[in-house]
């Protein structure tokens, strides 16, 4: 009986199932991208179609199969990604079962949240007590097939309805407590968080249910108007987007996310077939949230609130999507104070705001003309204060130069000092950075691993790996290589060159531990990112490997008592560390 993961891996082609969720590029065997978990510029995230493998070189510096793509895309355990997989390839996991803590927590609390859900959505629907949340929404024009397909329900007003629902389904206290669905009072006892709320379930872009919000019914009630589920194992609100679950393939189709604030914010405008939209809570959006958006899509148009389109946390969130090289606009709305009025006051206007988007600098630029109207000087030197900071950090130089002449025309400057303002800029964000801690230059060892890595993966993913083999190990030997891991691949490789042949790839890795073949992947890749050793020639790399094996050999025996031999062997070695030197630069 074959392995389900196995079995998965040859029915599911990495390179095209990573594919599908970011852009691959064809690098010589392999593809690289821009990694997807975290922000960079250059691609430093490699696949190898032939070892059906991914590894990224930058922040990351993980690696590993499909399963493990899958798990850090979803931010899920492995069993819950093998069955996931499973379901997509066709492949039975039956015959496997084993132990997963996590995702057993995790999978109760989905169900826990699951449970609560149908709970509040059936007491909506049938108990007279929920009548004045339906009275609410009715007021507020949704549909109850909207309801439905929300799954909105009704917290009754009590403290332990919930409680009790879910003691019955054998939960316990502690458990719901941690689950964000109870509170612990000062004197140790437990009661429900959500009373008398109309309850909005989150859910992460799977369709989990992650969490809730509750609403108040009464306008003047001096509690808050919202509640939400606090942080929890399996709710963060940095990485949710009210929503995404139903827009995500919208978003995907039309290239394009509305992103708004608050949950009415998103349901009105979606039951009126605008289905590209989430909603966030408050109005900071967080890399987060921005990684998971760049899934789907390239442009982002935030469609806040009047009043907060112009704050600090919104022009912070400009500054991560410019990192991760989204495309912002906004959208101003005149009709209603946020997308769920507009909607209900004017669709047709609703609809053409949202056509008649802005990008975002020219938003920020006419926020400050509107700041600081006066034609004088002082004012001039607002804007450029306020909106250059923006200009400078954007990254393509097209549209950079495009503002550039657009707030010279305005201010009545020319380019060049706006371009000379974008330089102290510029040389500040510099020093600013230079008082954070600086990247250690590499300690001579981790060079040396450095080396080792890149030598080898430089075999490896030569054309014809014995002949390059030949080459570097003339002079060589595995023992002149730091790592034990190094050494011992190096040692099954000169087996098989000896063996003669062509060299195959994945026989060579099958032929190795499954330890040592995951040191082999990582370090297979290694020569497919630009690392700084990249345009350094192998032989000045091998000598660089020889002096620091001979210098380490030198270190050891003059630390040992001395014998003949050992004398006669420091001479020797004393001769080639300087004939090894005379190659190198000093
Ligand atoms: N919010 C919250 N806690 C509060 C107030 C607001 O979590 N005490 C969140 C909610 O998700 C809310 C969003 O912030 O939807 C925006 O709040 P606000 O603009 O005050 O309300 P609206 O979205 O207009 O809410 P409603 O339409 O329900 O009045
Ligand atoms: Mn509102």
């Amino acid at each position: 009986m074959d392995n389900p993961v196995e079995e998965i891996k040859r029915k599911l082609d990495v390179v095209e199932y990573i594919g599908s969720f970011i852009t691959l590029k064809k690098n010589g065997r392999n593809f690289k991208a821009i990694c997807p978990f975290h922000s960079e510029k250059t691609p430093s995230f490699v696949i190898s179609p032939e070892r059906q493998i991914w590894h990224c070189f930058g922040a990351c510096n993980d690696g590993g199969d499909v399963v493990k793509f899958l798990m850090k895309w979803e931010n899920i355990t492995f069993i819950e990604a093998l069955k996931e997989l499973a379901r997509k390839t066709g492949v039975t996991l039956k015959s496997f079962s084993f132990e997963d803590k996590i995702w057993k927590k995790r999978e109760r609390f989905f169900n826990m949240n699951l449970l609560a859900a149908e709970f509040f959505a059936y007491l909506l629907l049938k108990e007279k007590f929920a009548g004045k949340a339906m009275d609410y929404l009715v007021t507020r024009g949704i549909k109850p097939a909207t309801v439905k397909r929300f799954q909105l329900g009704y917290a009754p007003q009590s403290w332990d309805s919930l409680k009790l629902f879910l003691k019955k389904k054998k939960y316990a206290d502690e458990e719901m407590l941690e689950n964000g669905l109870l509170v612990k009072s000062d004197r140790g006892s437990f009661y429900d968080r959500f009373r008398g709320r109309l309850m909005f379930p989150i859910k992460d872009s799977r369709g989990f249910i992650i969490g809730f919000s509750g609403r108040n019914l009464d306008n003047k009630s001096k509690e808050a108007k919202y509640i939400n589920t606090p942080e929890t194992p399996t709710y963060h609100k940095r990485e949710t987007l009210y929503g995404i679950d139903l827009a995500k393939e919208s978003i995907k189709k039309e290239n394009n996310v509305y992103v708004v604030e608050g949950e009415f914010d998103m349901i009105t405008p979606y039951q009126s077939g605008f289905t590209n939209f989430v909603a966030v809570k408050g109005t900071a959006l967080t890399n987060e949230q921005l990684l998971l958006l760049k899934r789907y899509t390239e442009k982002v148009t935030l469609t806040l609130d009047a009043d907060s389109a112009g704050e600090e946390s919104t022009k912070r969130g400009i500054e991560e999507a410019e990192r991760l090289e989204l495309e912002v606009r906004i959208v101003r709305l005149e009709i209603g104070k946020d997308p769920d009025e507009a909607v209900r006051t004017d669709i047709s206007g609703f609809k053409k705001a949202l056509s008649k988007s802005t990008p975002i600098y020219d938003f920020l630029i006419e926020s400050a003309q509107r700041k600081f109207p006066e034609e004088t000087s002082f004012a001039k030197k607002k804007i450029a204060d306020e909106v250059l900071p923006f200009i400078e950090r954007i990254t393509n130089p097209i549209v950079k130069s495009h503002y550039v002449k657009k707030i010279a025309d305005i201010l009545g400057v020319s380019e060049e000092s706006i371009e000379s303002m974008l330089m102290t800029i510029r040389r500040k964000d510099k020093q600013l950075k230079s008082f954070k801690p600086k990247t250690q230059p590499l300690s001579k060892e981790d060079r040396q691993l450095m080396i080792e890595k890149y030598l080898l993966s430089y075999i490896f993913q030569s054309d014809d790996p014995f002949a390059v083999g030949n080459r570097i190990f003339s002079h060589l030997e595995s023992q002149d290589f730091l790592l034990p891991a190094h050494q011992k691949i190096i040692e099954t490789f000169l087996d098989a060159k000896k063996k003669g042949g062509n060299f195959f790839l994945n026989t060579f890795a099958g032929k190795l531990t499954p330890e040592l073949r995951q040191s082999f992947d990582e370090l297979y890749l290694f020569a497919s990112v630009g690392q700084p050793l990249e345009d350094e020639n192998i032989n000045r790399l091998s000598n660089e490997i020889k002096r620091y094996s001979i210098k380490r050999e030198i270190k050891q025996l003059l630390s040992e008592q001395e014998t003949e031999k050992k004398k006669q062997r420091l001479v020797f070695l004393n001769q080639s560390l300087k004939e090894v030197e005379k190659t190198l630069p000093s």
